[in-house]
C-alpha cells in the first residue's frame, strides 16, 4: 500500500453546502456533550462525497467544528483508505485489495487490468479523468475473494474480464450491482453451493412453533410436585418436606427404568411419552451425552417435559414419532437411535436393584 500523505497541491478553502452543513449539524447532535469529536469520520466522508476527495482545508474545518486539533483529524483521513487523499476518478475510484486472500486468488491479475485500462502507476487518473485506481488492504470480503472496492461499495469474486467489463458499464454509465459477481453464488455462501444447514425447515419456522403459541398446544402436565400433592392424605402431607421429597423418590425410582410417570392431562391415545413439569428431584440428566442432541435440541426437549435419559429409553415408536412430529425432527429420533443410546445411558447413571442413583 503506498504511503498516504496529503496531495501538494491543495484548494484554497472548504465549507460544506448548506445541505450539508445542516446534515453534519444534525450529525453531531448524535453525540453527548464533550464527544462530538466521534463525528469526525461521518463529516469527512461527507466532505469527500462533497469536493470527490479530502483536501486539507476540509480537514482543518471539520477539526474546527468539531473542536479538535487539525493533527488528530489528519490522523483519521490518512489512515483508513476509504478517505482519498488526491483527486480521484470522476466515474470510478476502484481499491484492488492486494491482501493474500485476494492476492492468492488473482488480484495481480486485477491490478493488470486496472494499469492497462485505467493508468499505469496507481493513484493517477486515467486520460479522460473519468477513473482511477490503487491497492488497498483487506476490505473484509476475503471469503469472496479477489474482490475491489468502488467508493462505498464491494464488488467480489472477480475475474480480470468480469472486471473489464465492470469498467465498460461504469464508462458507459450503467447500473452495477454490488457483492459477488458469480451468478450462481449466493453473498458468502459455499461457492460451490450450500453443504450446511440444509434442512429446509431452519426457514419456515416450523423448528420454532412449539410452545410460541403457533397453533400447537404444548402438552398440559401438571407440576411433579402438584400431582404428589394431591396423591398424598393432608395429615401426611403436613408432616415434613422429607416425606414429600421421599414419595417423589419413589416415583424417580419408578420412572427411571420404565418410567411409570404417566401425566393424568394427557389424552387417552395420544401417542405423547410421559412427560414432567420439571426434573426429578431438580436435577435433570445432561441430555447433550446422546449423540445428536446438542445444547438448542435439549433445551428444547426440557421445554417439552423430557429432563431424564430414563425418560426417552422408555420411548416407543409412537413416542418417537410424537416428539419428532412436536419439535419437527424429521425423524432424527429413529435415525440417531436415541431410545437405545439413552437406555445405556439410564443403565449408567441409575442402580435398578436399589432404586437410588449411581
Ligand atoms: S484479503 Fe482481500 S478482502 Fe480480505
Amino acid at each position: 500500500m503506498s504511503v498516504r500523505r496529503l496531495h501538494s497541491e491543495q484548494p484554497e478553502s472548504f465549507e460544506f453546502s448548506s445541505e450539508n452543513l445542516d446534515w453534519a449539524k444534525h450529525v453531531i447532535t448524535r453525540y453527548p456533550q464533550g464527544r462530538q469529536a466521534s463525528a469526525v469520520i461521518p463529516l469527512l466522508m461527507r466532505a469527500q462525497e462533497q469536493e470527490g476527495w479530502v483536501t486539507q482545508p476540509a480537514i482543518e474545518y471539520v477539526a474546527d467544528m468539531l473542536d479538535m486539533p487539525y493533527i488528530r483529524v489528519l490522523e483519521v483521513a490518512t489512515f483508513y483508505t476509504q478517505f482519498q487523499l488526491q483527486p480521484v476518478g470522476k466515474k470510478a475510484h476502484i481499491q484492488v485489495c492486494g491482501t493474500t486472500p485476494c492476492m492468492l486468488r488473482g488480484a495481480e491479475d486485477l491490478i493488470r487490468v486496472c494499469k492497462n485500462k485505467i493508468a499505469q502507476k496507481p493513484l493517477s487518473l486515467s486520460e479522460d479523468g473519468n477513473f482511477s485506481w490503487e491497492e488497498v488492504e483487506c476490505a473484509g470480503t476475503c471469503v469472496n475473494a479477489p474482490m475491489i472496492q468502488i467508493f462505498k461499495d464491494t464488488y467480489e469474486d472477480l475475474t480480470p474480464e468480469i472486471l473489464e467489463e465492470l469498467i465498460a458499464k461504469i464508462d458507459a454509465g450503467e447500473e452495477i450491482i454490488p457483492g459477488t459477481q458469480q451468478k450462481d453464488r449466493i453473498n458468502g455462501a459455499a461457492a460451490q453451493g450450500q453443504t450446511t444447514l440444509t434442512d429446509p425447515s431452519l426457514y419456515d419456522g416450523s423448528m420454532v412453533k412449539y410452545g410460541l403459541g403457533a397453533g400447537i398446544d404444548e402438552p398440559k402436565v401438571a407440576p411433579v410436585g402438584a400431582v404428589l400433592d394431591a396423591e398424598i392424605a393432608p395429615e401426611t402431607k403436613a408432616k415434613t418436606k422429607t416425606k414429600t421429597k421421599s414419595v417423589a423418590k419413589e416415583v424417580a425410582a419408578e420412572a427411571k427404568p420404565a418410567p411409570a410417570i404417566k401425566p393424568d392431562q394427557l389424552k387417552v391415545g395420544e401417542p405423547a411419552p410421559a412427560l414432567l413439569a420439571e426434573p426429578i428431584d431438580g436435577k435433570a440428566d445432561n441430555l447433550k451425552e446422546i449423540s445428536g442432541i446438542g445444547p438448542v435440541i435439549e433445551r428444547k426437549l426440557n421445554a417439552m417435559g423430557v429432563y431424564h435419559f430414563s425418560q426417552i429409553a422408555s420411548w416407543d415408536a409412537e413416542n418417537c414419532a410424537y416428539v419428532d412430529g412436536q419439535l419437527a425432527f424429521k425423524g432424527r429420533i429413529g435415525r440417531e437411535n436415541w431410545v437405545e443410546q439413552a437406555k445405556a445411558k439410564a443403565s449408567e447413571t441409575f442402580d435398578t436393584k436399589s432404586g437410588e442413583d449411581k
